[in-house]
């Protein structure tokens, strides 16, 4: 989701794990685009108020449940998020947001840096349902073609609703 074409998404569902700086960041991308859903998952309970006005919808503190997150999050969206966003740089985190979206199409875009020499914590077969992983770095902004017109529109208060 390149937040600097114009494209929106109204009925697209978004699971942010990890809301730090740059979980805001993916939220407020999400916002611009008006998902209809954006879901904060982080285990500190003060992140809610914090990614609120950046749009987070819904909160979810996994050491509130007993089931794993991605149960809670197929629950509150029948099925599963269509995008999932792993911003905490923990592996048992990103299986959580890959197990968070939908069969079918779900993709997950990896944020986080993982600096263990553990490898992703996925099974091949896992990717027969349908799912995706992508990575990105700085949401695969291009500095000359695209960040004046961010800056620009940042300026202006796009970020308004
Ligand atoms: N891909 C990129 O372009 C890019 C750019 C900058 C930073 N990063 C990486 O993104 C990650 C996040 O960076 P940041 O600056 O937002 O960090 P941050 O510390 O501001 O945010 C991390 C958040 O994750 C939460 N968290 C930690 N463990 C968790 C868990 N088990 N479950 C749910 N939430 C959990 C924390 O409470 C915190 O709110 C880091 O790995 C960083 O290196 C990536």
């Amino acid at each position: 989701m390149a937040i600097t074409d114009c494209k929106c998404y109204p009925t697209i569902t978004v699971a942010v794990f990890g809301v730090g700086a740059v979980g805001l960041a993916v939220a407020e991308g999400a916002r611009y685009r008006k998902a209809s859903k954006i879901i904060g998952i982080d285990i500190n309970p003060d992140k809610f108020a914090l990614g609120k006005p950046m749009g987070i919808t819904d909160f979810v503190n996994p050491k509130d449940h007993e089931k794993p997150t991605h149960e809670v999050i197929r629950q509150l969206t029948g099925g599963g998020v269509d995008f999932s966003f792993e911003c905490s740089g923990n592996l048992d985190v990103l299986r959580e947001a890959f197990q968070s979206t939908h069969d079918g199409w779900g993709l997950t875009v990896m944020l986080g840096i993982h600096p263990t020499p553990r490898m992703l914590p996925l099974h091949p077969m896992e990717f027969f349902d349908g799912r995706r992983l992508v990575a990105s770095i700085f949401g695969d902004c291009k500095g000359k073609s695209q960040l004046p017109s961010f800056a620009e529109k940042c300026g202006r208060g796009v970020s308004e609703s």
